[in-house]
């Protein structure tokens, strides 16, 4: 059946990780009623970026699958999210003088042009443009100058650009699976959107969101976006640590990480231990529960030392009176808030999706943030007149440019 006539809004999460859909039927309050999840294990991508289409495209049909059979709709297309490190964000400013002396959302449309007239390397575009305030003739703090009067308009904006060829790489996997992608958000934004409060945004909050591959950040104040920045770091190499740590597999690491991983080795008592199974046939051991904290706890410390550096460099310490929101995989670690709200000097609490209707408790961890954010989004901007097409480069991003006008809305 089509989307459209039932309100039907599909965020596809395509994680290192796990492939994750949610199903989402837009209520008569505007929010989203959860109606479906799918999610199927990840193989086909490294630190967030398509690596292999093939199994990319079979984990996409499976994690669908599963949700239609949940919701019983049949997904024609999604909103999916987009990461890595070829994601590159900074804020820039364009001016214009206004045309008739009243803003009119043609001069809008001018001055984010003006912002977004930068040097992007090749292969490169532009994927989002966030205003952060409008200046009119010097008085600035404006969210929507349109109507006024005025002469010389300005704008301050957030600009996240990213490789065109991912982007591709997205919509091709999603075209071989049979689905077409409707928007793409950056996925750091998508889980802002399902986790954070307005009133968290407007006072100023860091975002950070540790997956399995990357761990990814976003900084609000006053309700629009500052900054963005994504570490290629995640929750693999902690299982990677307590694979050579505790001389086991990565799957027996990986599960003992999920069962009883603890960040901060003041929560685990001396004499807790628990038995690791051991590779090559030998028997079992019992390691100390406080020795894996002190290898998990390193690693968090690195994690969180990383984004303290960044907020430091960027001076954004002074603009979180929210402090920080942890979202993704890693914030379930047990200790997690402890640990980061010591290393980062700020209040630190963990994330679940919020705000959202019908089976919302299907969705209740934080490994659902962006998929649950992507569906909102979604629902939140309509559906768009072009669906992006797969294989065809050029055409990608600027789509998505077309587009922008209404992210624009919805991130300010
Ligand atoms: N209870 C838990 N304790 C510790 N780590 C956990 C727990 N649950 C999940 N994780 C870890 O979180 C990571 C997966 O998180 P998530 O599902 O948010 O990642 P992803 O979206 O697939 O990856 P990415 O966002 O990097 O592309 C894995 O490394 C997993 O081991
Ligand atoms: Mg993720």
């Amino acid at each position: 059946m089509p989307h459209k006539d039932n309100n039907i809004y599909v965020g596809l999460d395509i994680g290192t990780t796990k492939i994750c859909t949610v199903v989402a039927r837009q209520n008569m309050e505007g929010g989203i009623d959860i109606i479906g999840l799918g999610s199927a294990p990840s193989t086909g991508i490294r630190k967030g970026v398509v690596v292999n289409i093939d199994s990319t495209v079979k984990a996409i049909k499976d994690s669908i699958a599963m949700a239609e059979r949940m919701s019983g709709v049949t997904v024609k297309s999604v909103c999916a999210g987009i990461a890595g490190g070829h994601i590159e964000s900074f804020n820039s400013r364009g001016v214009v003088a206004v045309k008739s002396g009243e803003v009119t959302q043609n001069d809008i449309t001018r001055v984010l042009e003006s912002a977004s007239a930068i040097n992007i390397p090749m292969g490169y575009e532009v994927l989002h443009i966030l205003p952060q305030q409008y200046i009119l003739d010097g008085q600035d703090e404006i969210k929507d100058p349109i109507g006024m009067s005025g002469v010389r308009l300005e704008v301050e904006v957030h600009i996240v650009t990213g490789a065109v060829s991912s982007a591709t790489n997205i919509t091709k996997s999603c075209s071989k699976a049979g689905i077409a992608v409707e928007d793409i958000y950056l996925e750091q934004l998508a889980s802002s959107e399902a986790v954070l409060t307005d009133e968290e945004r407007e006072i100023g909050v860091c975002l950070i969101d540790g997956g399995g591959g990357t761990t990814d950040m976003a900084v609000f104040n006053r309700g629009a976006c500052y900054h963005t920045a994504v570490l290629q770091i995640g929750g693999n190499n902690f299982t990677r640590d307590l694979t050579s740590g505790l001389s086991t597999s990565e799957s027996e690491a990986e599960k003992i990480k999920i069962a009883e991983g603890c960040v901060l080795t003041d929560l685990v008592a001396p004499d807790e231990v628990i038995s690791v199974p051991s590779v090559g046939g030998r028997p079992p051991r019992t390691i100390s529960k406080s020795v894996m904290a002190q290898i998990l706890q390193a690693r968090a410390e690195e994690i969180c030392e990383l984004f303290l550096g960044e907020l430091k460099n960027k001076k954004l310490i002074d603009m979180l009176a929210a402090g920080v929101v942890m979202t993704g995989g890693m914030s379930n670690f047990k200790g997690m808030e402890e640990l980061a709200s010591s290393v980062l000097g700020l209040n630190v609490r963990v994330g679940h999706p919020v705000n959202i209707g019908g089976l919302s408790d299907q969705v209740n961890n934080p490994i659902y943030a962006t998929a649950v954010g992507l569906a909102k989004l979604h629902a939140k901007n309509g559906h768009s007149q072009n669906i992006i097409s797969s294989g065809n480069e050029e055409s990608t991003f600027k789509q998505v440019g077309e587009r922008m006008k209404n992210w624009l809305k919805e991130f300010f």
